[in-house]
């Protein structure tokens, strides 16, 4: 890694700062002297300059519109590989060996079935309660089911945090399904260690005690495409809120289950839902496509499923998913009047003024949701379908920075703009 310098001046005093460049050739001024140099600290609200750890996980260029993941092309996994191979990829580093692919296959099946103490946990919810909350709340419920120190921060035994990776990947699975099933009054269904991953969960939703449900290959394929996509995003909010409660040495569990609820967020993977939600009231007629966008360019409303933080182009996520869209629905014989929506305002958007000049873009979220309901998954769990396949990646980022060495506690600072120091009044005093 290339290091130079920066020169920063403050009145009279001069420092140097070291440079610090990423192997995609992204710098950053390295600050952490800064305060005990000069006095001073950095203000970035929202972290929008701020680069917060190193990591070798997932590169993104923003204004390309490339992401990798481990140096590998999205569009090379989405092709080539699969939801637990691509998983496989980002926890460890490196593409599995057959027999590397086969233990943690072995351990995904035996890991998928939940104590049956959790069905007592379920019934204790509303029957409305949100999916994401339901699902926070029992990872952190898994945590307290393991005998093992195998999501300790401590524990360095590369065996107990294979263990404990599979656990949570094929746990929260079974988690989520269970979540729809008791949402809906249905009996629990078992895990069939036999299933592969994507097909053990659509078993779990959708089979009956008496009729197994039958899963079909595009079904499958299109709900694996979507875990695959989601599966890391870098420095994202919910995968910092990982790595922030990481950083106090919480376990693994712990740190995840805080993931979903920064997820949970209509700004993050909350989204995928305020999509449906978006086309669903230009469908039934309160606006048409073109009243929307005059709302949204009057910041009344936001477009949900466009813009990015990074993405300054086209997020190359959604160019897949597109993709998939048209395929999925026409496999499917599904005509969905709200793919037409979308396109009409993926197109009127691409053309318009307010959105060509901000850089905004579909994101991942704008395709995803029609994509799901097509397949039959109910709008409420889209956003826990994005925690299950975001969960590899946040495993990953908990496990790069637990294995760095000298790693501290985040804690960012403020700038006080409160009152100066001000005495106390008795109450009596108050009027
Ligand atoms: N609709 C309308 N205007 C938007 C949108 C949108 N979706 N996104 C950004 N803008 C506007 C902002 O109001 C701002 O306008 P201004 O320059 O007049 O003030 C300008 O575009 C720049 O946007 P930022 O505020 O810099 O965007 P930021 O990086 O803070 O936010 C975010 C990114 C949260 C994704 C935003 O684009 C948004 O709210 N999108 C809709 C929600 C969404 O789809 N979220 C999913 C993101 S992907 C994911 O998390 C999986």
């Amino acid at each position: 890694m290339a290091t130079r310098a920066a020169t920063l001046t403050i009145g009279d005093k001069k420092i140097d700062l070291p440079v610090t460049v990423g192997s995609e050739g992204e710098a950053a001024i390295d600050i952490a002297k800064l305060r005990a140099e000069t006095g001073h600290i950095t203000y970035d609200p929202a972290y929008g300059n701020t680069g917060a750890c190193q990591s070798a996980i997932t590169f993104i260029d923003g204004d390309k519109g490339y992401l990798r993941y481990r140096g590998i092309p999205i569009e090379q996994l989405a092709d080539k590989s699969d939801f637990i191979e691509t998983a496989f990829l980002l926890i460890f580093g490196h593409l599995p060996s057959r027999a590397e692919r086969a233990r943690f296959d072995g351990r995904l099946a035996a890991d998928a079935h939940i104590h049956e103490a959790f069905k007592h946990h379920f019934e204790g919810f509303p029957s409305d309660a949100p999916p994401m909350a339901i699902l926070s709340a029992m990872i952190n419920t898994a945590a307290c089911f393991a005998t093992v120190t195998y999501a300790d921060p401590d524990t360095h035994d590369p065996e107990a945090f294979e263990e404990a990776a599979a656990r949570l990947i094929s746990k929260v699975r079974t988690i989520a399904a269970y979540t729809y099933r008791m949402t809906k009054g249905l009996p629990y269904i078992y895990p069939d260690p036999k299933l592969p991953y994507v097909a053990n969960f659509l078993h779990m939703m959708f089979s009956m005690p008496c009729a197994p449900y039958e899963v079909h290959k595009e079904v499958e394929d299109a709900l694996a495409l979507i875990l695959l996509l989601h599966a890391d995003h870098e420095q994202n909010c919910s995968t910092s809120t990982v790595r922030m409660v990481g950083s106090s040495k919480a376990n693994l569990f712990a740190s995840c289950a805080a993931g979903v609820c920064a997820l949970w967020g209509p700004l993050h993977g909350g989204a995928n839902v305020e999509v449906l939600e978006m086309l669903d009231t230009i469908h039934k007629g309160g606006v048409t496509a073109e009243q929307y966008l005059e709302q949204v360019k009057q910041k009344k409303v936001l477009l949900y499923g466009f813009g990015h933080r990074v993405y300054k182009n086209f997020d190359p996520r959604a160019k897949i998913l597109k993709e998939s869209s048209d395929k999925v629905l026409a496999k499917l014989g599904v005509k969905d009047p709200l793919l037409d929506i979308a396109r009409r305002l993926e197109e009127l958007a691409l053309k318009d003024s307010y959105f060509v000049d901000r850089k905004l873009y579909p994101n991942v979220d704008f395709y995803s949701g029609i994509i799901m309901k097509a397949i039959g998954i109910p709008v409420n769990m889209f956003t826990v379908l994005f925690a299950i396949g975001r969960m590899p990646g946040w495993i990953a980022q908990w496990k790069e920075q637990r294995d760095e060495p000298g790693g501290r506690i985040a804690r960012p600072r403020q700038i006080y703009v409160g009152p100066a120091k001000t005495d106390y009044v008795p109450l009596e005093s108050r009027g």
